[in-house]
């Protein structure tokens, strides 16, 4: 299908129904469609069960829907469903890995790369790992522009254990070349280890074709709910991953002597899952595919551009992250000259215009910009070039306060 730009899907979103909302902070969290809400109810009214125990239908019915979703969930991405793992959050995901793979892996000595432009979730788990065990972290650096230079990566690779790497920067919004990444990396015996939480919502994402060791992303940035998060694995790393929870249907057998894991998925799902959840993340994945990622992509892309041209156009306006579009995803931070980015944040709020201010949880990263807090718009299927006109608007009566 060829990709178009406009989509069409606002009125399928509640919150959006609300006056005057221009709704620009999809990077923080997205809006939810009404196909995700109705899975939800649907599971709650009438196919409520635990699942993976009961064998009476009601139970039967509720494993289907949740493992239905875990089959459709992994092949949005093209990953195997017994190497798809529910978690929290993109970052019990991530934690998942550092402790439960890194504390087998890695020992006093070894290097841990971890780009400058690491969300915390891909970060502190990585900073812990390294204090508790004496491995060494280090920086992978990136350019005034908030790129990575592969060349520089390559001279640090020989010899490290693994590298934390985002899809998608929160804060910059650089796209990294994956592929290309997991490529060198492999050549270099380094496990990577992907933090895909700014990607999956956004553009065609096919593991098979990245071949990432590791890829975590969140369901309430992909139009799920809050509450579910993903991690996909190598099969053979998986297995070598020790669980971080212990508990309910994460073992195979359990006696006073000797406790044995269950294989993946379920030896990281311990205790009763978010079922509700991950039935509502498979019905915004769905919906996704439905729209097409391609379109997704196309449409975010047309609006990343009118947004980069309207900013970039104010004199007093610092954009941060590479300027060509098809080198990042949908989102701009940046700074209005003499304005904390709160006080933008706060003004344009009061408007109806909701954009992010803060440090995006990447403070590494804001410390190489030079910059304690940035103000962030960012971009959705949903989001039409008049939200971003209000947005600049906005700014103008900001100005005319902070004269
Ligand atoms: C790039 C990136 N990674 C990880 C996270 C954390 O996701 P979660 O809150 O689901 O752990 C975020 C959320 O802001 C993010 O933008």
């Amino acid at each position: 299908m060829a990709a178009t730009a406009q989509l069409d899907v606002r009125a399928q979103f509640p919150t959006l129904q609300r006056d005057g909302v221009a709704y620009l902070d999809s990077a923080a969290t997205s809006q939810t469609p009404d196909v995700v809400l109705a899975a939800m109810d649907d599971y709650y009214r009438h196919h409520r069960a635990s699942v993976h125990r009961g064998t009476y239908p009601l139970a039967s019915e509720a494993t289907d829907l949740f493992e239905g979703a875990r089959t459709r969930i992994a092949a949005f991405v093209n990953w195997a469903a017994r190497d798809t793992v529910f978690t929290r959050n993109a970052s019990e995901a991530l934690n998942v890995v550092a402790h439960g793979w890194g504390r087998r892996h890695v020992g006093p000595g070894d290097r841990i790369l971890v780009t400058r432009m690491e969300h915390h979730s891909n970060f502190v788990p990585w900073w812990m790992l390294a204090k508790e065990t004496g491995a060494e972290l280090v920086e992978v650096p990136v350019d005034d522009e908030g790129v990575l230079d592969l060349d520089v990566l390559d001279g640090l690779l020989p010899g490290a254990k693994v590298l934390a790497v985002a899809h998608v920067s929160n804060v910059v919004g650089t796209i990294n070349p994956i592929a290309e990444i997991v490529r060198r990396a492999r050549a270099a015996g380094v496990v990577t280890v992907v933090d895909g939480s700014q990607a999956v919502p956004q553009m065609p994402v096919d593991l098979g074709a990245l071949d990432a060791d590791f890829y975590a992303w969140t369901g309430h940035k992909a139009y799920g709910p809050t509450g579910v998060g993903v991690l996909h694995g190598r099969h053979d790393l998986l297995l070598d991953t020790e669980p971080l929870i212990g508990g309910g249907h994460m073992i195979s057998s359990v006696s006073f002597d000797e406790v044995r894991w269950a294989a993946p998925p379920a030896r990281f799902e311990a205790g009763t899952s978010a079922i509700a959840e991950v039935i509502g993340l498979g019905a915004a994945v769905d919906w996704l595919a439905e729209l097409g990622m391609e379109n997704v992509r196309a449409h975010e892309v047309d609006l990343t551009a009118y947004a980069l041209e309207r900013l970039g156009a104010e004199e007093d306006v610092t954009l941060h992250g590479p300027l060509d579009v098809e080198r990042r995803g949908a989102l701009i931070s940046f700074a209005l000259k003499g304005v904390h980015p709160h006080d933008v944040s706060e003004i344009l709020g009061r408007r109806g215009v909701c954009v992010r201010a803060g440090h995006h949880c990447a403070q590494p990263l804001m410390q190489h910009l030079g910059e304690s807090a940035t103000t962030r718009a960012s971009f959705a299927v949903h989001t039409a070039r008049e939200e971003i006109d209000a947005l600049v608007d906005g700014l103008a009566e900001v100005r005319r306060i902070f004269a």
